[in-house]
């Protein structure tokens, strides 16, 4: 080899090694608040002027250990995100936090994360949590308890359903995105603006054109905020 092919080697596996497994893109500082006024486009946020950051950038005042009401969701559930819109200095750090209340025998329905690996812990009442994989369609499903762990596989299909008919529940995930994005998958196919042609859903769901009129002419809620 020559000395320069050494080097396009060397670059090459510089390269390669050098990639962060990291969910968002790795911080090359030791933050980068959201300067959410700025007018350039970035993957991500502006960096807010480091000498005008304070601790204020890095809290929000949550509130994270009051219930929140679920009787008014459909679904019977209410995620409290904690995501760059909310901290702004979690811009480029790669992490947010939710809480989720469950009424009884409320769920999370099933939705992704497109950008998130999640984990879960229950800190009140019962869970029977599930993922499922890509094709082939593989289940995996758990019943949690109070103090259990679940962790839901970034982009993979997942939900949470409190079974209890008398009790709530309540979990707290951490997701490794300071913006994991979710897609609702029955709000997405059915619900979306304007809608899907119902000759492409009754062929994709083998089902008559007037059950997807049905569905579609459903109101499908977001419990994600
Ligand atoms: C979620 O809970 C908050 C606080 O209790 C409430 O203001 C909000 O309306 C709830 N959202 C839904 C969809 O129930």
């Amino acid at each position: 080899m020559t000395a320069s092919s050494y080097f396009l080697v060397a670059a090459f596996l510089a390269l390669v090694t050098s990639q962060a497994i990291a969910s968002d893109p790795s911080p090359l500082q030791d933050f980068c608040v959201a300067d959410m006024h700025s007018p350039v486009k970035v993957n991500g946020f502006v960096c807010k002027d480091p000498l005008a950051v304070s601790a204020d950038d890095f809290f929000k005042a949550a509130n994270l250990d009051k219930p929140r009401d679920t009787m008014k969701s459909k679904v019977g559930s209410n995620v409290t995100l904690i995501n760059v819109m909310q901290i702004a200095g979690l811009n480029t750090l790669g992490i947010s936090l939710a809480r989720i209340d469950y009424a009884p025998m409320g769920e999370n329905p099933p939705h992704t994360h497109p950008r998130a690996t999640e984990i879960l812990t229950v800190l009140e009442g019962t869970l029977y949590v599930g993922f499922v994989t890509s094709n082939p369609n593989k289940l995996f499903a758990k019943v949690l308890n109070k103090g259990d762990v679940f962790v839901f596989p970034k982009g993979l299909i997942h939900f949470q359903f409190n079974p209890i008919h008398d009790k709530p529940a309540v979990a707290i995930a951490a997701l490794s995105s300071q913006n994991p994005g979710v897609i609702t998958i029955a709000n997405a196919v059915f619900g979306s603006k304007p809608p899907i042609s119902d000759d492409v859903l009754a062929k994709a769901f083998q089902v008559q054109k007037g059950t997807i009129d049905w569905l579609q002419a459903q109101f499908w809620e977001n419990n994600h905020y």
